[in-house]
């Protein structure tokens, strides 16, 4: 029978066994995942890994901050990479979904290739793909499980991708990996997170990205998540989030006129992401979070929540 206990046991063996002395390169989202492969290795050979952790200017609120904290807390040999204006740059004036994603990929690529290059003398890369990502190789694209995939040992590629590759997880299922994670102590708070995308809020904010937009589309965000936690609710959804929409409404503040932007809320319950159903927020919830998200960040006078389930409508809006 299959525990996470022996599957620890067995694997911190085998790594130690595999790596030996030499050094592992690991890129960390703050996704489960990646998360627990590098608990695992960090079990396995301490600080002969070294973790990257690049903030591409498009995660949650404060989360590049606190989660690159909590990694230290874990003991982690991580470095954190504050890339922001480079992605913000590539992404200047561009509106299209899938360039988006592209420029971010790109430079993801550019920033990782040279911060592995300071890490002198790694032979491995580390990757935290799960046995759907093996079997489904479509699934996701734009984040460190994605862009860096098995190209291994390619003339031409960035260099970090010519080091040889372990991937602790890749016969795990997700929730193998949670209680794999959970059996080693890992937080609730890193176990029990919401998938979100590699492209961040860039797929959240429809049509071009801006500073401003992504600091507003933070603060919305936050609203809601922290709604979530402390309502009781965040454990019972699949994956929330808020969508800055390209559309401008009219409304009224005191006696004035306001001409200003609209977002929409998404919460699904789904298994893998394949299929999802919009979830039943309670009415007394919506209200609360609407009324603070209009009070409480300007340029927002406008809230609706999605209704849709996938398919036909896709989880994210882009
Ligand atoms: P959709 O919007 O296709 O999303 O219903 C399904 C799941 O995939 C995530 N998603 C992405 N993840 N890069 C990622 O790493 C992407 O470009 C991307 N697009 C969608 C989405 O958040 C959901 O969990």
């Amino acid at each position: 029978d299959w525990t996470p206990d022996a599957f620890v046991d067995t694997t911190v063996a085998s790594l130690k066994e595999q790596i030996g002395d030499e050094r592992v390169i690991l890129g960390l989202s703050g996704g489960v995942d990646s998360s627990v492969a590098a608990m695992l290795l960090h079990k396995a050979i301490g600080s002969q890994l070294h973790c990257i952790f690049v903030n591409n200017g498009l995660l949650r609120k404060n989360e590049f901050s606190s989660v690159l904290e909590q990694y230290k807390g874990m003991g982690l040999n991580v470095k954190g990479v504050d890339a922001s204006a480079r992605f913000l740059d590539a992404l200047a004036g561009e509106s299209d979904p899938e360039k988006k994603r592209k420029a971010i990929g790109r430079v993801f690529i550019e920033v990782f290739d040279d911060e592995s290059q300071l890490v002198e003398n790694a032979t491995w890369l580390a990757q935290g793909t799960i046995y759907p990502d093996v079997i489904e190789s479509v699934s996701a694209t734009g984040g460190p499980s994605a862009t860096i995939k098995s190209h291994h040992n390619v003339g031409g590629l960035p260099d970090y991708m010519k080091l040889k590759i372990v991937e602790p997880l890749k016969m795990l299922f997700k929730d193998e990996v949670r209680r794999v994670g959970k059996s080693m102590g890992m937080d609730a708070s890193i176990l029990g997170r919401h998938p979100f995308p590699g492209p961040g809020l860039a797929i959240r904010i429809l049509g071009d990205i801006t500073a401003e937009k992504v600091s507003i589309l933070q603060e919305v965000d936050a609203i809601f998540i922290d709604g979530l936690k402390k309502s009781g609710l965040y454990d019972k959804v699949w994956q929330a989030g808020a969508m800055l929409l390209p559309v401008n409404s009219v409304g009224v503040m005191g006696d004035e006129r306001t001409y200003e932007k609209c977002v929409a809320l998404r919460a699904v319950e789904s298994t893998d992401g394949m299929t999802a159903d919009w979830v039943n927020l309670p009415y007394e919830f919506l209200q609360k979070v609407s009324n603070d998200i209009i009070n409480k960040v300007k340029g927002v006078n406008r809230v609706v929540y999605d209704i849709s389930s996938k398919p036909p409508a896709t989880i994210e809006w882009e």
